[in-house]
This record gives structure tokens, C-alpha cells and sequence, in this order.
């Protein structure tokens, strides 16, 4: 088990934006989004954006479990849908996925009161596999397809979905069966949003 912001690194946390899935439990019912957990030298932070379960669930607990992953499906698919409770487990006390390398626990002070910001600090946390694979433009690009999906459904900008059929291509291309398939999961759920 690792303690404190000092191990931050021996759980894949570096300076930059670290696109973890944050995990957070209110009243029983566990959740898993999408987070950008952002290192900037000492200065650890996230922007929670209003709206969303994980921003109710932060403010409500005062922490999230940040899991480490670079399945780029698990990104894509916690981005707009649920998990099902098969997907959890629970390590020292707390909800982590099944599908994570590592987690750690962080509890999280709000510092400006509409929490578009709050400052976090890692409690704890573990490796559970340590999973290296060479890069693939194809997983890159699922994680920012992702990205642009949750604006699109929010904005409706067709911009996003522009560029959505041109990642999906490169997908198909870089990516391999897992990609593909997050990709496609991704465009099913746009489309689907596109006709209501
Ligand atoms: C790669 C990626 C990074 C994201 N980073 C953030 C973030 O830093 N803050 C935030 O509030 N939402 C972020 N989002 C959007 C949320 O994950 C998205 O709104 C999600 O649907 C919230 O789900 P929930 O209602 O279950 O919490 C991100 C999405 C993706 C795909």
C-alpha cells in the first residue's frame, strides 16, 4: 500500500492532465466517470463540472477513488453509461474496478465554492497488475473520442460529431478489436442521442 501525495508516481500519476475513472459511492450506489485528475508540480487538482453524479457524489463524501487504467474501452464506456455492479470491487473499504492497474483514494477540498475546482490529496492507494503495452494512436484517440461525445451530447455542436466520424476512422485503423468496439459503442449511444 502506498501513502500520500509522495507515491503519487508509483501509481502512474504524473505532471500533466492524467485521465483516471473516478469512482465514488453516495447513499449505496457506486459510480464510475471519467475524471481528469491534473499534477502540476505540487499543485493536484480536479474540475468538476456540475451536472454529473461524480461532481454530487465528491461534494456530498468529500473523496474519490481515482483508477488508474489505459483500457481506453473502460474510459469511453463509463463516459455515458453506467456500470454494473459486477464491474466493482472493494479494496481496503472502497469501490475500485474491477479493470483498474492501480487506485488510490483521495480525499478532495473543494476551493472555490461552485467547485468547478478542488484541490485533492492521495489517502491511499495500490498497484494491483502492472500492464505495459506499446503505444496505440488508436487508444489515444477512443479516449478523445470520448471526450467529444460528452460535449457533444451536452452542446450539440456538430463540430464534435465532425470529428468523431474522423477518429473513428483512424480507429479502424490503428486500433485494435477493443478499440474498435469502444468506438462503435461510443457512436451507438451518439446516434441514438441524435434522433431524440
Ligand atoms: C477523458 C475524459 C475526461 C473527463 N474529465 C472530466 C473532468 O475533469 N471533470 C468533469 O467534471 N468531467 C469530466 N469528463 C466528463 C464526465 O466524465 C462525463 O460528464 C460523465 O458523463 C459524468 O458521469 P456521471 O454523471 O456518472 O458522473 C471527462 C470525460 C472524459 C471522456
Amino acid at each position: 500500500m502506498f501513502y500520500g501525495n509522495e507515491a503519487l508516481e508509483e501509481l502512474g500519476i504524473f505532471d500533466g492532465i492524467n485521465e483516471i475513472v473516478a469512482t465514488t459511492e453516495k447513499d449505496g450506489r457506486l459510480n464510475a466517470a471519467p475524471l481528469g485528475l491534473i499534477k502540476d508540480g505540487d499543485s493536484l487538482y480536479v474540475r468538476l463540472f456540475s451536472g454529473t453524479h461524480t461532481y454530487e457524489n465528491i461534494l456530498s463524501s468529500g473523496w474519490f477513488v481515482a483508477n488508474v487504467t489505459h483500457d481506453a474501452w473502460l474510459i469511453a464506456e463509463t463516459a455515458l453509461e453506467d456500470l454494473t455492479a459486477e464491474n466493482f470491487m472493494r479494496c481496503d473499504g472502497v469501490p475500485v474496478l474491477k479493470g483498474a492497474e492501480a487506485w488510490g483514494l483521495f480525499k478532495c477540498e473543494a476551493f472555490m465554492m461552485d467547485i468547478i475546482i478542488a484541490r485533492v490529496e492521495l489517502v491511499r492507494g495500490e498497484i494491483i497488475r502492472k500492464d505495459f503495452r506499446a503505444f496505440n494512436r488508436g487508444a489515444s484517440l477512443v479516449v478523445e473520442a470520448a471526450v467529444a461525445a460528452t460535449r457533444y451530447m451536452a452542446l450539440r455542436t456538430d463540430n464534435y460529431y465532425d470529428e468523431l466520424i474522423k477518429m473513428q476512422r483512424i480507429i479502424n485503423r490503428c486500433g485494435g478489436p477493443r478499440e474498435r468496439e469502444a468506438m462503435e459503442r461510443l457512436m451507438d449511444r451518439v446516434d441514438s442521442y441524435s434522433h431524440i
